[in-house]
């Protein structure tokens, strides 16, 4: 059963054991003499898992060293096993590498911590690795490292019922709002730690149009860079905004010369957009066109950044330009840094609107094969952009809607000599079993590289020159989890060819998404019940 249907019991029972798992934990925490060593994840959900960690570390008068990794390497692991000191935490990463924590670092001594949500590589057998990971419970998505990170946290002191709020903003950074039909927003357990934030009067949640930059970007540039939702003659076109907005009467500018956002509109502003874009979908003969609409989160406390969703993007510009610390600083408000925040994330823009560019220019060189896509960007898209890229491009229309159900994967040089494998596919195929982790490590092992992730977002090392050799894996890997699918449905199509099935299969996704929803509403009271205070 997919994740996202997962029964009220089943979810309650995770929950126990999740809870069981994090009590553990946040007693080897608090019993440490010494600094604690935080290692976490360059990204909006390491940042945030790190930033939860820390504070809650602070509040029991613990000290910590914390670093930014953007992957954990077997040279880190090494580094590590030389430094002074006992304990250490990796969060948003370590599933992936639990073999080598054990040879090299328990070998030596150490107790080791992993909250991480990736998928989990290797056997624990020590007692010194105590490790949690939602996807030991059959959770692949709806918590992310940052809300494995709270229920430690929580676990630590109710006190730290505060620091739900970021676990939220680390879920949403790491692309959990599900788009399960009309319904969009976060499910699953990040709805109950959700509602510790609104308990904790840190987030409000609100219906509204799920488009990215309501608080910090014009209009016209929102609507330009929405690819999801998708607006036909106005998603990638400045002018067909520009002009979308004259025709429904919308004024770009307010009454003073400021740029109107999303969020400054008047209820009537707002209807007529939301109507012009259903309108423009309509006409495009988007499946469909009404599915514009979803959950949005105000943050009630972080300095003017209102937008969870903004915030999120700013932390990981602040991971991917070296200043983790930075993010971390932010998710506790320190007010001194949030005058850093405009121009990290100009920067980081600009380079990610540049690799877009380049990438849509050169579509037509992507290599196509029948089971997959592939760019060779090379030097042409920075390793630190290159999976936002990639991300952006699978979701919009760069590529033809046949190839819709196929993995991206894009190349580029990374700054170790090796090249990096950066890969995305869509909800529909993960749903038809396709993993994209799986599908990466195997290929990845074979060329001596290394690769992890998730179902429909995985990335991956390898050494330079060993492209092809990859591609060949994956192509052969690819074929091979295609005819078994065949095999098992019965029939001889291919598996991109399933277009009627896939239409069914959303709307019966639509269906039991409506039912769930009622079911979570009645039901998300936050983790107090779990924790008892
Ligand atoms: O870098 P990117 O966002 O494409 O990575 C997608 C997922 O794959 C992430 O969850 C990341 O942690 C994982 N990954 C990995 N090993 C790599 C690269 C990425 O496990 N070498
Ligand atoms: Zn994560």
């Amino acid at each position: 059963m997919p994740e996202h249907q997962m029964a009220p019991e089943k979810e309650k029972d995770v929950l126990i054991r999740m809870v069981s798992g994090a009590r553990r934990i946040a007693d080897a925490l608090k019993g440490y003499i010494g600094d604690v060593r935080v290692i976490s994840h360059h990204d909006a959900d390491g940042i945030t898992s790190a930033a939860i960690i820390c504070k809650a570390l602070a509040r029991e008068g613990k000290g910590f060293h914390l670093s930014f990794i953007k992957q954990l390497y077997e040279e880190d692991i090494d580094a590590l096993s030389k430094e002074e000191g006992g304990l250490i935490v990796f969060l948003d990463l370590g599933s992936g590498q639990l073999d080598l924590i054990q040879d090299r670092l328990i070998s030596e001594g150490k107790r080791v911590i992993v909250a991480d949500h990736h998928q989990i590589q290797g056997e624990i057998v020590s007692d010194s690795l105590m490790h949690l990971n939602p996807t030991e419970f059959g959770i692949e998505e709806n918590i992310s490292g940052s809300g494995t990170a709270y229920l430690i946290a929580r676990a630590m002191s109710p006190e730290n019922k505060e620091l739900s709020e970021l676990a939220v903003i680390g879920a949403i950074g790491d692309s959990q709002m599900g788009s399960i039909g009309p319904h969009w927003g976060l499910i699953g357990l990040n709805k109950e730690i959700l509602k510790d934030a609104e308990n904790a009067g840190k987030i409000k949640v609100s219906k509204g149009l799920r488009i990215w930059g309501r608080t910090t970007r014009p209009i016209h540039k929102a609507l330009e860079y929405s690819v999801d939702p998708y607006i036909p003659g106005i998603s990638n076109s400045e002018s067909g905004a520009v002009h979308f907005l004259q025709e429904i009467g919308v004024n770009l500018r307010d009454e003073n010369g400021e740029w109107k956002t999303l969020s400054t509109l008047t209820k009537d502003e707002m209807e007529k957009l939301t109507t012009g874009i259903i309108k423009e979908r309509v006409r495009d003969n988007h499946e469909n066109p009404h599915w514009i609409f979803g959950d949005v989160y105000d943050l009630l406390d972080k300095n003017g950044i209102k937008d969870a969703n903004e915030f999120a993007t700013i932390l990981n510009s602040a991971g991917k330009q070296n200043m983790g610390h930075v993010g971390v600083a932010l998710c506790l408000n320190d007010k001194e840094y949030f005058t850093m925040i405009d121009e990290m994330l100009n920067k980081y823009r600009r380079e990610i609107g540049k690799s877009l560019r380049w990438l849509e220019k050169n579509m037509g060189n992507v290599r196509r094969t029948e089971n997959a896509n592939y760019v060779l960007a090379g030097s042409k898209i920075p390793e630190n952009v290159v999976s936002n890229v990639v991300s952006i491009a699978h979701r919009s229309r760069f590529l033809p809607d046949s190839e819709k159900d196929k993995p991206l994967f894009a190349f580029v040089d990374s700054d170790r000599g090796e090249t990096k494998i950066s890969a995305r596919l869509s909800d529909d195929a993960v749903e038809k079993g396709l993993s994209l982790q799986e599908v990466i490590s195997k290929a990845a092992s074979v060329v001596g590289g290394q690769g992890g992730g998730h179902a429909g977002a995985a990335g991956a090392s390898i050494p330079k020159g060993e492209e092809e050799r990859f591609i060949n894996s994956i192509e052969e890997i690819l074929k091979k989890v295609s005819e078994n699918q065949n095999e098992e449905t019965g029939t001889t199509e291919g598996i991109n060819d399933g277009r009627e099935e896939g239409e069914a299969g959303r709307e019966e996704a639509g269906e039991k998404a409506e039912g769930q929803e009622g079911v979570q509403e009645a039901e998300r009271k936050g983790l107090v019940r779990y924790f008892g205070a």
